[in-house]
């Protein structure tokens, strides 16, 4: 169900890079840490890619802010990171001004287009086509990431658009070295992509033979398209000669956008989801996002217990986070879909007096079924989401904070590239419910709060998150790709920070567990203990043997150096899990 196992060099790499950038903090870290992060005094930038990680590092260097940053991060990655970056996508940016002392978040999700209909991905019998859902054009709803990207610049960031596209514009155009994990992702996603003629001749040599790492893999069509947008702004894509390519793509395969949906794609700010948890604010996405509501949810009911005295993910421990998340994915199949079109009961799922109703269902030594439970403000998790989105954050050296997910959904998305304009097409459409009220290809029932309807946007479970300390600083962006798995990723990293004090190396390093309701299944990584597993299983949990890596977080952590509040350090954590990614520093 979930990716296979990362190449361990990378966790080689990143150690060796951690341990020499760590030398000269050891007074603020735990000399005995078994993980140590990247230490920066000035501004850093995480992501999945290095590459995109150092332009992102760069543009801290020359003067921009963490939103400046950010935006050139993405770009970046949307070249170097194909499978997953995107300008063809969407996504969630959630932003911490320090002055103002302001959290926000920015909705860029792709929207169904006009035509769209709550039927489309029915077949004669009324069964759901996961082909035309997935792999198809009209798998793809309208790309929200070059308005979202541009409107996060043109409201806080500090640098034209020119400057911050410029350096995904050269490697686009010139080409970059192709690495390891590029050329395999490349590789094991070839039936797909090779289908499509345009993404054949974008992603393969022209006798259709992969990039070897190492080889130079330049994107000419691409860089033309991010050379309209750096000139005409967000009508280089919406309008023009990028939105025409991309509405004759469509029509020649008798696709549903048209060049008004793509005119009428709207950004939308939104008050980011908040709760305290043991004195520290955790702030993380609104819906169309189900994660900020639900790890807020699940966090209050794990509040009422002394996690650390039960030792890290000792079987108590597991337990409870199993049967939190239990009852918070069997809530967000009924409540949870696009704000604009329904009515989502944030302040009710968030509400602690909920999370203690839901905390004393819980026994502490036996597993619910999950057959048992039901949404309890009143059925079942909306589609499951592949994992593969991309997670980057980035905090400036004015203590500005930028924790940004965004995606294609499917790795490389529906495999379709547009003609001409270099990019590849999201599958979006499927994260909404195809059939409400009926299991969907993996087994889980989604609900009317997520079924298609025009210019509706599809529920997410990307948790873009930032947490601050009882003072009011922010101590953490962090974030995840992963699919349904994204919310209880996030939710382990807050918990491996408060509750277990650990550093954002640890943090990142410690063995994760899933549970989404449905499949009524604990998945988890190596390093649970046998042991622990044996009393999971006594307890009445089934276990995943098989479930591989869960997500990957690229994070970054502040702490203060001494007692003077004005000095600190930001660690940061690249997750060994995903070959290829990294945190740079501001020179
Ligand atoms: N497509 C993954 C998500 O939005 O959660």
């Amino acid at each position: 169900m979930f990716p296979t196992p990362l190449v361990r060099l990378a966790l080689l790499a990143c150690l060796l890079l951690s341990s020499v950038a760590v030398a000269s903090e050891k007074a603020i870290l735990d000399p005995e840490a078994r993980f140590h992060p990247v230490v920066s005094r000035g501004g850093m930038v995480v992501s999945q890619e290095m590459i995109a990680s150092k332009v992102g590092a760069d543009i801290l260097t020359r003067g921009g802010n963490a939103i400046d940053a950010a935006v050139a991060t993405g770009f970046a990655l949307a070249v170097t990171l194909p499978r997953a970056g995107n300008i063809g996508g969407g996504g969630f940016m959630l932003i911490h001004l320090a002055e103002e002392d302001r959290t926000l978040a920015i909705d860029y999700r792709e929207m169904a287009p006009a035509a769209a209909y709550k039927d489309m991905f029915l077949d004669a019998e009324g069964d759901v086509d996961n082909l035309r859902a997935r792999f198809s054009i009209h798998s793809s709803g309208v790309p929200g990431t070059v308005a979202g990207l541009i409107y996060a610049l043109d409201n806080y960031g500090k640098l034209s658009l020119k400057e911050v596209l410029q350096p995904a514009i050269d490697l686009a155009r010139e080409g970059f070295e192709v690495s390891v994990d590029l050329s395999e992702s490349l590789q094991a996603r070839q039936k797909t992509l090779k289908k499509d003629p345009a993404s054949r001749a974008y992603f393969y040599k022209p006798d259709g033979s992969g990039y070897q790492p190492g080889e130079v893999l330049a994107q000419p069509d691409l860089a033309k398209t991010l050379i309209r947008i750096a000139a005409k702004g967000r009508a280089g894509f919406y309008q023009g000669e990028t939105a025409d390519l991309l509405i004759a793509q469509m029509q020649r395969n008798n696709g549903l956008m048209s060049l008004e949906d793509l005119a009428n794609y709207k950004v939308v700010e939104r008050t980011p989801v908040c709760g305290i948890y043991r004195d520290n604010k955790v702030c993380a996405m609104p819906p169309p996002s189900s994660g900020g509501v639900h790890m807020i949810q699940m966090l209050n009911i794990l509040e009422g217990w002394d996690l650390a005295s039960l030792g890290h993910n000792s079987a108590a421990y597991i337990h409870r986070l199993v049967e939190s998340m239990r009852r918070a994915y069997a809530d967000r199949s009924q409540y949870l879909g696009d704000p604009d079109f329904f009515p989502v009961p944030v302040s009710a799922l968030t509400d602690k007096a909920y999370a203690g109703q839901l905390r004393k269902q819980i026994d502490p030594m036996m597993a619910t079924r999950s057959e048992d439970i039901r949404p309890g403000l009143a059925k079942v998790a909306g589609s499951r989401e592949s994992s593969e989105t991309t997670h980057y954050s980035t905090w400036d050296q004015w203590g500005n904070v930028v924790s940004n997910t965004y995606t294609l959904n499917f790795s490389y998305g529906s495999g379709i590239s547009v003609a001409g304009a270099g990019f590849l097409l999201n599958n979006e459409m499927d994260d909404f419910s195809a059939k409400p009220g009926s299991p969907n290809g993996y087994g889980l029932v989604g609900g009317e709060a997520n079924a298609i309807e025009p210019g509706k946007r599809p529920l997410s479970s990307m948790t873009p998150t930032i947490v601050f300390n009882p003072e009011g600083q922010p101590i953490l962006a962090t974030g995840s790709p992963g699919g349904s798995t994204i919310i209880t990723i996030v939710l382990q990293m807050v918990l491996n920070i408060i509750d277990f004090d650990m550093n954002i190396a640890e943090a990142t390093a410690a063995a994760r567990i899933h549970h989404q309701w449905l499949p009524d299944t604990v998945f988890y990584e190596s390093g649970i203990s046998q042991d622990t597993l044996t009393l999971l299983r006594s307890m009445g949990h089934q276990l995943n043997d098989k479930t591989g890596v869960l997500g990957a977080t690229e994070s970054i952590q502040r702490a203060d150096l001494g007692g003077d509040k004005k000095a600190s350090v930001r660690y940061g954590a690249a997750d060994y899990r995903r070959a290829g990614s990294g945190a740079a520093v501001q020179n």
